[in-house]
């Protein structure tokens, strides 16, 4: 990707609500900085407005945790400050990695699953991750800006960083997976394209369809899991994802939990929904 093949991608997708206008830069900390930049100081409206970087130097995950971000990725934020309401916010970082599920399996052989909230993993290693940061003025939010890092054109044996060592075994890219580079400006053009469909089924607050579609593309319902809600560590059968893009877990004393917040593993033993899980063994 460069400063012209980026001004192509921004021609062919004029007049489009996700993408009309695109920053690209080469190296920046982050492109979610760099975003929250240009709502503080453009005065313009921003609503689509997209940045993407080659490199980036503090890449942001969540949780508080660094991002590494290495150039052969796809460091990209979008900006949205329009149909914000609140119960379509949570549902934001569905879309999202809807879209680009939608799209690794539109150009590659590769199978993604959704893993709650916002993960994209291929065979069971995190390829793609997203972020959502939202500014809010009361109940009701001004903005939002999308962060997507997508694992792609390099390999994750070259994320030296051993703050991240053991995370790093657990990730994986493009390249990894399939031996060979993808055409990256082709993928974020679809990728686009996809977030800007997905998004106008959220804004008629098709809601409960896109939990559908996402909850076909994950594995975790009917599974043992271990959750880390920030608080607590604790496992319980995945059941579901409520419209408000909640997870629900079932306890081992048969009461139900609600994750708003965390991070969900499956654990080891795949039980299905009609074992018997002994959940406390786990
Ligand atoms: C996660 O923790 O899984 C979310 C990772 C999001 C990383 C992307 S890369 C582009 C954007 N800029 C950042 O600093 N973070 C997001």
């Amino acid at each position: 990707m460069d400063t012209d093949s980026v001004k192509q991608l921004e021609t062919s997708l004029k007049g489009k609500e996700i993408g009309h206008k695109i920053h690209f830069l080469n190296k920046i900390n982050s492109t979610q900085n760099y975003s929250r930049y240009l709502l503080k100081n453009c005065g313009l409206p921003l609503h689509g407005v997209v940045v993407i970087a080659k490199e980036q130097s503090a890449g942001r995950g969540r949780m508080g945790r660094k991002w590494i971000s290495p150039p052969g990725g796809l460091w990209m934020s979008i900006i949205l400050q329009s149909w914000l309401t609140p119960k379509r916010i949570p549902i934001i970082q569905f879309i999202s990695a809807l879209a680009v599920a939608d799209s690794i399996s539109t150009l590659t052989s590769l199978e993604c699953t959704n893993k709650w909230p916002n993960d994209l993993l291929v065979r069971g290693k995190k390829i793609c991750g997203v972020i959502v940061d939202v500014d809010f003025e009361g109940n009701n939010a001004n903005q939002a800006i999308i962060g997507i890092g997508l694992n792609a054109n390099f390999s994750a044996n070259n994320m030296n960083d051993l703050e991240n060592q053991i995370k790093v075994s657990r990730l994986t890219t493009l390249r990894d997976e399939l031996g060979y580079d993808i055409h990256l400006l082709n993928l974020t053009k679809l990728i686009l394209e996809r977030l800007e469909y997905y998004y106008s089924l959220l804004k008629e607050d098709k809601i409960k369809v896109i939990i559908e579609i996402w909850k076909k593309r994950s594995d975790l319902f009917g599974r043992v899991v271990t959750v880390e809600d920030g608080k607590d560590i604790f496992h319980g059968l995945a059941m579901g994802v409520d419209d408000n893009g909640v997870l629900e877990i079932k306890l081992s004393d048969g009461s139900v939990r609600e994750v708003l917040f965390g991070d969900v593993n499956l654990s080891i033993k795949p039980y299905r929904l009609n074992d018997q899980p002994d959940l406390a063994s786990n």
